[in-house]
């Protein structure tokens, strides 16, 4: 009977890693290889990570501690998002040489761009540790070695499944990474924060950069001495194109999912956390918006600001969605409801359910708070450094940093739990008489900067230290007895570990989805859309004039392709990969392990999958290499680039 009952309710709800959920560790792939062939995948399991041969983890990189990249040349050429090198390309854009707007293309090496405090790793290797950790060395202890192992050598050691497992880490970091090419914004960032998670889409969400490294081909910090890095592997560029149905792999780097949590835990996600965080986030962006629609200069200044602020807010957004319409918190009570009656007669686990719910109730208010307090007083400058105030935007800024400040403390007073207001901020309001009287006297002091009463505030604000990491280790604790619970009851369930920033390999197809009812959205878009929304009224739909001479003589060249009957450029595509932030740039590979695209985002309703995947609505979205190396030859006049590439 208990049987019949696990199997309905996990037919009925969960469909354990059915379609194509998941992000798997690369060293274990060979777990998941007959799926992957079954799919089409033409390629071994050494193929994709490999110790003693070069692999295609040779060719894929962590870019900057938030996304990833691909190589694609022997000479060190790298490919990313534009949103991924947006950062870059901002600090070296002025009003005089926009290159967010109007794109930047190096003519020659010696034009290439170097970029402080831009890094790029490789993974070096990856393996289990748990044992070692058992037997009693210390997780510092297992990265000191590692990290000894080679010049510009990092090593990490991370949790998988709460604990359950420990993996190293070792990664060779590359300190010299130059920009190369970027579209304008009105390609690279088509659509804007309109178009951001939306389905069907249009961006050509790339740049180039290029790894740097010293004459020996290590690791070695800027000098213009240094020479273009030979990578071990980097990736052949498949031009022939994808169809719906053609299998796809991701390799990157996703940052944060938790598919494992309770019901409860994404009822306060989406009923609580998320629009709490999207209201305060609507009236910063409202701020940001109206100085930057005023001013040239603040335009340029607040862009990746804004863009940050934007991309949550939408995301959070298009995630409640999703849960309320796939009904995620009552499908996770089933699942849970359903293993605590199977652990009622195993003492390990029959408490663990109950007493992980009575844990997020004890923790829900402080937590929030703390979830308040990051993105309120957390989120503000609590100083603005000489040099920042020496630039001759600052003295543009100030009204906007103001109203900043007014907003995020207001917002703070509100809604942060009362008996969790820090004591300080407490005491300002009073002495001022209101948050709004409170944040004008902080901000005047954190625009002149250096006073002794600055000093004070920042005693405040890392009060809210005091909040970070609430009772994380006791709800820890508890999901790794969880987890084990439920890999032994759900023996069926392929299990993989949430994503963490470690290499990761997702697979699946290209695949359209019904957004609604009789409404199919098909898997591919192309130019033709483009020049629909093409709108010189709209700075993120004011497509640069060569995109619109080149539609109007169809002088495509080699990337012309027949879609729907018609000759045009094929411009992004959707498939049903396991991705998340952090997957931004990584290569979308084909069959035979080829570049077919480049990932940057998923569909909206879709990004529940950071909690629950589900394979009818969840689909990320790829920009088609077609039209990237459209862009590089014909827009961007850099043809000369392509040499050094492999194409097929
Ligand atoms: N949504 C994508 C991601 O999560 C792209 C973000 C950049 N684009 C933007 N319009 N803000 O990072
Ligand atoms: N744009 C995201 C990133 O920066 C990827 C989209 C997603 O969250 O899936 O990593």
């Amino acid at each position: 009977m208990k049987r019949t009952l696990l199997t309905l309710l996990t037919a009925l709800f969960i469909l354990p890693a059915l379609a194509d959920e998941g992000m798997w560790l690369p060293s274990l792939i060979s777990s998941r290889i007959d799926d992957m062939r079954a799919k089409g995948f033409r390629l071994t399991a050494e193929d994709i990570y490999s110790v003693n041969q070069a692999s295609m983890k040779d060719a894929v990189v962590l870019f900057n501690g938030g996304c990833t990249g691909e190589l694609i040349s022997p000479e060190g050429l790298l490919l990313t998002n534009h949103h991924c090198g947006y950062g870059a390309i901002q600090r070296h854009s002025t009003v005089e040489h926009d290159y967010l707007t109007d794109g930047f293309w190096a003519m020659s090496r010696a034009e290439e761009l170097p970029n402080e405090k831009l890094w790029v790793r490789f993974l070096v290797r990856m393996e289990e540790v748990t044992d070692r950790i058992a037997a009693g060395e210390t997780a510092d202890e297992i990265v000191k070695k590692a990290e000894a192992e080679g010049p510009g050598y990092k090593a990490a050691v991370e949790q998988m499944y709460y604990g359950n497992q420990q993996f190293l880490f070792v990664y060779e970091q590359f300190d010299d990474v130059r920009l190369v090419a970027a579209p304008p914004s009105s390609i690279g960032k088509f659509g804007g924060d309109t178009d951001n998670w939306i389905w069907p889409r249009h961006t050509g969400d790339f740049s180039l950069f290029r790894i740097y490294a010293g004459k020996d081909n290590k690791p070695a910090a800027y000098s213009p001495e240094n020479v273009p890095y030979r990578p071990k592997r980097h990736f052949t560029i498949s031009t022939a194109g994808v169809e719906e149905g053609n299998f796809t792999m991701i390799y990157g780097f996703p940052g944060n999912t938790q598919e494992y949590i309770l019901s409860d835990a994404v009822a306060y996600i989406a009923e609580r956390s998320d629009p709490a965080k999207i209201a305060i986030r609507t009236g910063r962006l409202d701020i940001i918006s109206k100085a930057q629609e005023s001013d040239p200069a603040l335009r340029i200044f607040y862009a990746a600001r804004h863009a940050s602020i934007a991309n949550a807010w939408k995301k959070w957004q298009g995630e409640v969605l999703g849960i309320e319409r796939r009904g995620t918190v009552a499908s996770k009570r089933a699942y849970e409801e359903a293993f605590d009656a199977w652990a009622q007669d195993k003492p390990r686990y029959r408490n663990v359910v109950a007493q992980l719910k009575a844990e997020y109730a004890r923790i829900a208010d402080p937590y929030f708070a703390r979830e308040i307090t990051l993105e309120t007083l957390g989120a503000l400058p609590i100083k603005y450094s000489a040099k920042e105030r020496a630039e001759a935007v600052f003295a543009r800024r100030k009204a906007t940093e103001r109203a900043l400040y007014s907003l995020q403390f207001g917002e703070y007073a509100h809604r942060c739990p009362a008996q969790f207001q820090i004591p300080e901020f407490l005491d300002g309001v009073a002495r001022y008489g209101s948050p709004e009287a409170f944040a004008d006297t902080t901000a005047a002091t954190a625009l002149r900067s250096g006073t002794k009463r600055m000093l004070d505030h920042i005693t405040w604000l890392t009060g809210t230290k005091s909040l970070r990491n609430l009772n994380s280790k006791r709800l820890n604790e508890l999901y790794t007895t969880y987890i084990k619970g439920l890999r032994e009851w759900d023996a069926e369930r392929a299990f993989y570990p949430d994503a963490n920033l470690t290499l990761r390999v997702a697979y699946g197809t290209v695949a359209g989805y019904e957004y609604a009812d009789g409404e199919y959205h098909k898997p591919q878009t192309t130019l033709d859309g483009i020049i629909a929304k093409d709108n010189p009224e709209i700075y993120d739909y004011d497509i640069p004039q060569t995109l619109r001479d080149r539609y109007a003589s169809k002088e495509y060249g080699r990337w012309a392709a027949t879609i729907g009957g018609h000759k045009t450029v094929p411009v992004c595509f959707l498939a049903t990969n396991h991705t998340t932030g952090g997957n931004s740039g990584s290569p979308v590979l084909n069959a035979s392990g080829e570049l077919i695209g480049i990932n940057f985002d998923r569909t909206w309703r879709s990004t529940m999958s950071d909690v629950a995947f589900d394979p009818s609505i969840c689909r990320n979205i790829a920009v088609d290499i077609r039209y990237v190396l459209f862009v590089v030859d014909r827009i961007g006049g850099a043809g000369y680039l392509l040499k050094e590439m492999k194409l097929k």
